[in-house]
């Protein structure tokens, strides 16, 4: 079946699961907006590569990268608090809607170029102090293009989308040893590194019991960063990597891997970078 006639299947899915699929409904919570939690904020839109997908040439989060995949071509949205282009006015529950739960504000569907699963797990507290930081930066006004997409893809097929793919993830994995938890936080939630690394399977669904195995892309295979491909990199190799990009044999990495460098993990602590290689190098779920 080619995925053309699987989109159109899991659309009709997504008729018969849309309506149990109703927005979870959150209850308002509070978006701080003191210094430390706006600084908290700027620090995790770095570890969560934010700026790699929604800067503008202008150095502004104000949207329009094309991203594309075998699905079309998104557009990534303009995320400065302009409240008719942007996201003035978003509430608590708005932000913990789109980032853990793939929701508009309105309850219809962000589609997964967008990477919501990833952001899944990431903290409430946390996302709150993202929200802080967005909201603290000067509005944009500037409205981004539509999304280039085949006319049998549509938003509301997510919920079918969403739907198969939670029956797809496997038991989320408890690291006893605090350094790899963390690793796993930034690398696997934040970092959201399996949505390049990771082979999906013909509908877009990250296939999780291959994490980090390598996968295709439009341009391209994208190396395994598993502890099997990185079994000839010392745990410091990885953390100078992360650092500045430059690999043990010498050369500098390239290609999409550029701007993760540059915009995330270039900006993260010792400490953080440090966690996320002995994650990469050394996860042994249920064991550490
Ligand atoms: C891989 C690229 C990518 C990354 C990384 C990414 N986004 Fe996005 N984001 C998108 C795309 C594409 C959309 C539009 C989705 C849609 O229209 O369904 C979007 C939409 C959004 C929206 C909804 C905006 C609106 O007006 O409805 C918010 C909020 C958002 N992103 C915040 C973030 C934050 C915060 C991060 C980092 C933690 C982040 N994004 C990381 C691509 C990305
Ligand atoms: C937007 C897609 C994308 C994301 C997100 C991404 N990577 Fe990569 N990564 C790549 C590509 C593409 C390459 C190969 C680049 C090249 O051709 O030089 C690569 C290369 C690498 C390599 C070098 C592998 C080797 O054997 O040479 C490592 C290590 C790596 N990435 C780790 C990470 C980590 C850790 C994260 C999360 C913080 C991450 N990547 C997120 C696309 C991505």
């Amino acid at each position: 079946m080619n995925t053309r006639w699987l989109f159109i299947l899991i659309a009709f899915a997504g008729v018969a699961v849309a309506a149990l699929m109703r927005a979870p409904s959150l209850p308002d919570v509070a978006i701080p907006d003191d210094a430390a939690s706006i600084e908290r904020g700027r620090y995790l839109v770095h570890a969560g590569g934010c700026i790699s997908c929604h800067e503008d040439d202008s150095g502004s989060l104000s949207g329009g990268l094309a991203i594309e995949s075998p699905f079309g071509t998104f557009y990534a949205s303009n995320i400065t608090p302009d409240p008719d282009t942007g996201i003035g006015g978003w509430q608590g529950s708005d932000f913990l809607l789109a980032l853990k739960h793939g929701r508009t504000p309105a309850g219809g569907f962000y589609y997964p170029a967008f990477p919501y699963r990833a952001y899944a797990s990431v903290s409430d507290e946390d996302v709150l102090a993202i929200a802080a930081y967005l909201l603290s930066l000067d509005p944009v006004a500037a409205q981004t293009p539509a999304h280039d997409l085949p006319g049998w893809v549509g938003r509301w097929q997510m919920a079918g989308w969403n739907l198969l793919a939670d029956m797809a993830a496997p038991e989320p994995v408890q690291y006893h040893d605090a350094q790899i938890a963390r690793g796993a936080y930034l690398t696997q939630s934040l970092g959201h590194c399996g949505e390049c690394h990771t082979p999906r399977n013909a509908l877009g669904i990250s296939q999780q019991e291959q994490a980090f195995a390598g996968a295709d892309m439009p341009d391209g295979h994208v190396d395994a960063i598993d502890a099997e491909a990185l079994a000839s990199w010392s745990q410091d190799d990885l953390a100078l990597f992360l650092f500045i990009g430059l690999k043990p044999d010498g050369e500098y990495v390239g290609g999409k891997m550029e701007p993760v460098i540059e915009h995330n993990t270039s900006q993260l602590t010792d400490t953080d970078r440090q966690a996320m290689a002995a994650f990469l190098k050394h996860r042994i779920p249920g064991l550490d």
